[in-house]
């Protein structure tokens, strides 16, 4: 059983992305257990900080850097990635490293008919930065449009085949993570 933690890449109480994560949580209670992170406690970065970070900082950074593997769930704001994920990431870039080495999986949500394609593309070249060093999954590119339809009441996926497509992206993960 891996033990993975899911970054809630926005500090929305309604995200979506907060949604698909606990969805994913559920979905593949038998396979990970999946520890959310949420990025709003995060205090927003500065190089003053960085040789004093606090408390949200600390425990966030050593939440990632003992998981066997993280899942990103990212929104898509004004064609990248939020904020405050890209915060919490800058957190992760300088004296402690935990993402470097660590297999991630990138998903995300939207509204729109895209589904987080810009957003996720600009994670995926972030992660790759020298001073994250992240290990993306290559080749799987889970993107949810029109998020607003894809949930029921219980907070679970409703389509058919999003829920096989996310099932194929999973297993490949689990695999990226065994090798
Ligand atoms: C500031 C802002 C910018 C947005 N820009 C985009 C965008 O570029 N592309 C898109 O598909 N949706 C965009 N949206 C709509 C988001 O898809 C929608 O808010 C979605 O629910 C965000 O994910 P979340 O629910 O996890 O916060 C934007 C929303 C906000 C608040």
């Amino acid at each position: 059983m891996f033990h993975l933690v899911g970054i809630v890449g926005n500090n929305y109480s309604g995200s979506l992305n907060r949604a698909l994560l606990q969805a994913m949580q559920r979905r593949y209670a038998d396979q990970f257990t999946l520890t959310l992170l949420e990025t709003k406690p995060l205090p927003l970065f500065s190089q003053d900080d960085e040789t004093t970070p606090g408390q949200a900082v600390r425990a966030f950074r050593a939440a990632i850097a003992t998981a066997d593997g993280v899942i990103i769930a990212t929104p898509e704001h004004n064609h990248s990635l939020p904020a405050v994920l890209k915060n919490a990431l800058d957190w992760c870039s300088r004296i402690e490293h935990p993402l470097e080495d660590k297999r991630v999986m990138v998903v995300g949500a939207s509204l729109g008919p895209m589904g987080t394609v810009r957003a996720q593309a600009h994670l995926r070249q972030i992660l790759d930065s020298p001073g994250i060093g992240a290990l993306t999954l290559p080749g799987n590119e889970f993107l949810m449009g029109l998020a607003g339809k894809q949930f029921d009441a219980q907070g679970n996926l409703t389509d058919p085949a999003t829920r096989a497509f996310l099932d194929t992206c999973v297993a490949n993960y689990l695999d990226f993570l065994r090798h």
